[in-house]
């Protein structure tokens, strides 16, 4: 077996660092085409083994991965996401995630489609042919409405969605590879942490008219504190059905069962991931299918074609989902090129074998869907937008893990049909009426954080078809 894996050459105590910080994209595809299956690389100044065989990819998420777990690689992530589902480890995480599951469930999610599809219609109310809209903006308070109303039983207006989106750039920000913070410790108070700081308290001030909202508590709120309750999908409906929106499932397990480990501070923990994970992910998946849809007007015709035939001028519901199948494809198509969360991490518990290289115990590494959905070892022309890819017969032609949107194992994502049901949605409900043109003809560039977000926002011209 040979003994440590190939990689880039660094700079003393940064390694590489600073070509990461750079260009996070080029660098970890250049790795990969430098040094094949697994590469080692210094990030932070400490070694990181890079995977891009799928084989060694599902051992790590799927077959072994008990001799694995997250990282924690900063911990400022867990001043913002705490314990909740995305981080939490052990029997905990199994019992929160087998607590959540029901928020999840395929008969609940299916009878959010016409909510969902609600907040769309209320969106193009608001857009007209010939006017501008900023479509990763457009999108992200889409997203945000809904995944309010879904997982806590309450709505959001525009100005408290409009907060907490700027609310959202600094934390974004906090988490881009930096070559500073590798040097600066945590602690420093500088300019930039105390604006992560101040962020994450706005959110929790939001989070706290939320559970105000459905506590029906007495709180010196504002008049209007921009957050009010909604009358079916999540709030307590008259019926004395048990509603199943992911607050209420915490909040009965909790003063109904008398279950201690529900605290305040897990509550909160949950929320701000659900908030966290579940909004940003699906409206930029939304946002490059908008952006590749424009730049490939044959692509775009076919789904209008579908769209058309399906639906024929209707908003599209859960049943017409599954006849769909152009506008699905579209969507993994564009999560390939873009994947909103471009690079899992993992840490070894013991040693292993990876790729025939020894990689140690407490070893960081790292699992690149950005590298991975682009390597032509798995894609032919793998930088051409083609949703056929994702036709039956061409995935099986694929090894599993050459396309790990959401990640896999047991730590898959939680709210993978959830999300995929709702882009479809509103895709179909969006692109029966509009197309949307880009303002400008260059392609995007990418910045990478906890999410892949594009360096500027997406400006476009609304069409009426
Ligand atoms: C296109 C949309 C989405 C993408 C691409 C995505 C991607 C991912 C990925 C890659 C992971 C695995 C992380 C890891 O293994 O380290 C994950 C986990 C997770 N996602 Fe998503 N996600 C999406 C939508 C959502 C939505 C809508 C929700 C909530 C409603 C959500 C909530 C979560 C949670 C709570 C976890 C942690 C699950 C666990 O560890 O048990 N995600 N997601």
């Amino acid at each position: 077996m040979r003994a440590t894996p190939p990689g880039p050459k660094g700079v003393p105590v940064i390694g590489n660092t600073q070509r990461f910080a750079r260009d996070p994209f080029s660098f970890l595809s250049s790795c990969r085409d430098a040094y094949g299956d697994v590469a080692r690389l210094s990030l932070g100044g400490d070694p990181a083994y890079m995977l891009t065989n799928p084989a060694d990819i599902e051992r790590v998420l799927v077959s072994e991965e008990r001799k694995f777990r997250k990282p924690m690689l900063n911990d400022d992530i867990r001043d913002l996401l705490g314990n909740g589902l995305l981080l939490s480890e052990g029997d905990f995480w199994r019992r929160e995630r087998r607590r959540t599951q029901p928020a999840f469930d395929m008969r609940r999610i299916a009878g959010l489609a016409g909510m969902m599809t609600d907040h769309t219609e209320a969106m193009l109310g608001d857009w007209a042919d010939g006017e501008a809209v900023t479509v990763d903006t457009e999108m992200a308070r889409l997203t945000v409405k809904i995944i309010v109303e879904a997982m806590f039983g309450v709505g959001f207006d525009d100005a408290t969605v409009e907060r907490m989106q700027a609310n959202l750039e600094p934390l974004g920000r906090h988490f881009e590879p930096d070559v500073l913070r590798t040097l600066v410790p945590d602690w420093v108070p500088t300019e930039e942490n105390r604006e992560y700081h101040a962020a994450i308290e706005t959110l929790e001030d939001i989070l706290e008219g939320v559970l105000a909202e459905r506590r029906g508590t007495e709180r010196d709120l504002p008049a209007d504190d921009g957050i009010g309750g909604t009358d079916g999908v999540g709030g307590i409906d008259a019926n004395g059905n048990q509603p199943m929106d992911l607050l209420s499932i915490l909040l009965r397990a909790r003063n109904d069962d008398g279950d201690e480990d529900v605290d305040d501070a897990l509550v909160r923990d949950e929320l701000m991931t659900m908030l966290l994970a579940g909004h940003d992910t699906t409206a930029l998946t939304l946002t490059y299918t908008w952006y590749l849809l424009a730049r490939n007007p044959a692509i775009e015709a076919e789904l209008h074609a579908e769209l058309d035939e399906v639906l024929g001028g209707r908003v599209p519901t859960t049943a017409d989902v599954r006849d769909l199948t152009y506008t699905e494809r579209v969507l993994q198509e564009a999560m390939r090129l873009y994947p909103p969360v471009h690079m899992l991490f993992r840490e070894a518990l013991t040693g292993v074998r990876l790729g025939g290289y020894r990689v140690p115990k407490g070893s960081l590494l790292v699992l690149p869907q950005w590298a991975v959905h682009r390597d032509p070892r798995y894609y032919d022309d793998p930088l051409e937008f083609d949703p056929d890819r994702f036709a039956s017969d061409r995935t099986a032609e694929r090894p599993n893990y050459a396309y790990f949107p959401f990640g896999g194992g047991p730590r898959h994502c939680i709210g993978k049909r959830f999300s995929m049901l709702e882009a479809t949605l509103i895709l179909g409900t969006v692109a029966q009426k509009y197309r949307l043109e880009l303002a400008a003809d260059e392609p995007i560039d990418l910045r990478g954080s906890l999410t892949m977000h594009p360096t500027e926002p997406i400006e476009a011209i609304v069409r009426e078809r």
